[in-house]
């Protein structure tokens, strides 16, 4: 895969981030992580039934979807095995510190762009929580479109901005992203792939995000993410959630985003070491490869 060069950010001290004390972690890596790793699966799996565990649950329903996510985001789940999963495991966390520092980045990104008032395309925004977040971080005016495939996922959104007093700043669309010019036409000046690309091949991520591009200005930011295996619990995903996720360093996911037409790539990283949220910016037609 063709790596790309970026330039990567410090920790921004302006996100609250989970982190995990170098003895948790140690303790992860050689008592944690083998047990869960190589279990047996068929009893976790029949414990975590046992327990009524809604994040597994989620993950057996659809592995890696929105209802997962909002499960781990949320953190108020009632069952025991949940708790443990949800407060002390590194994914969930992980993807806390994602959700966070990607709302931080986006509303900046907002206060930054020339236009206005900004739209911000999501896609594969499940609820748009990610969005939501942003829009209440930041006064600049600016609208969102999220779109999704699962219209579940959708009316959670909508119920969601509702509450936030956001309902007339974001539009739901139930549609796939590879179909984009389809049923989007109008321009956008912030483009947010967050939680996208660990699910969808090479190709098809060189596809949308090069679609995507035809609906932007030059130097307009696209915010997505890589995933590392520093997480430590991809073989326990695989074999008890049924969850198969690609992982990509940064390089290799700006390579990509390069591919599509993106470039002067800034990668910002979240304490875990598990996500890095990049933000590229779209090239100018003849500064392509
Ligand atoms: C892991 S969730 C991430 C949700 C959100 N972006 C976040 O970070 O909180 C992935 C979402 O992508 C959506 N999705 C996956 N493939 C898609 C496609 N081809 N078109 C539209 N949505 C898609 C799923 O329905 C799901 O809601």
């Amino acid at each position: 895969m063709e790596e790309v060069s970026y330039e990567i950010r410090g920790l921004s001290a302006e996100v609250e981030f989970e982190t995990v004390s170098s003895l948790r972690r140690a303790l992860k890596r050689l008592l944690v992580h083998p047990l869960v790793n190589y279990g047996p699966a068929g009893l976790t799996r029949a414990l975590l039934r046992f327990g009524k565990s809604e994040l597994a649950a989620a993950n057996w329903a659809d592995p890696g979807g929105w209802e997962s996510m909002v499960i781990s985001y949320r953190q108020n789940c009632s069952q025991v095995a949940d708790r443990l999963l949800i407060h002390a495991g590194t994914m969930p966390m992980a993807l806390r510190n994602r959700k966070r520092l990607g709302s931080f980045l986006i509303a900046r990104l907002i206060e930054q762009a020339r236009a206005g008032p900004v739209h911000v395309l999501c896609l594969g925004g499940g609820p748009g929580w990610v969005i939501q977040d942003a829009l209440a971080q930041t006064r600049a005016p600016a609208r969102a479109t999220v779109v999704d495939l699962s219209a579940e996922a959708l009316e959670f959104g909508r119920q969601m901005a509702a509450r936030r007093g956001l309902a007339e700043r974001i539009r739901f669309i139930q549609a796939n992203v590879s179909d984009l010019h389809q049923y989007l036409h109008d321009q956008a000046n912030v483009v947010k792939m967050l939680g996208l690309c660990e699910y969808l091949p090479d190709e098809q991520i060189v596809s949308v995000a090069g679609a995507v591009r035809e609906m932007m200005l030059d130097g307009a930011p696209m915010v997505f993410n890589s995933l590392s295996r520093a997480h430590g619990t991809d073989r326990f995903f695989r074999r008890v959630f049924g969850l198969h996720m690609i992982h990509r360093s940064p390089g290799e996911v700006c390579g990509l985003m390069h591919r599509a037409g993106f470039r002067d790539f800034a990668v910002h990283p979240e304490p875990l070491g598990v996500y890095h949220v990049i933000v590229g910016r779209r090239a100018a037609d003849a500064g392509r490869d």
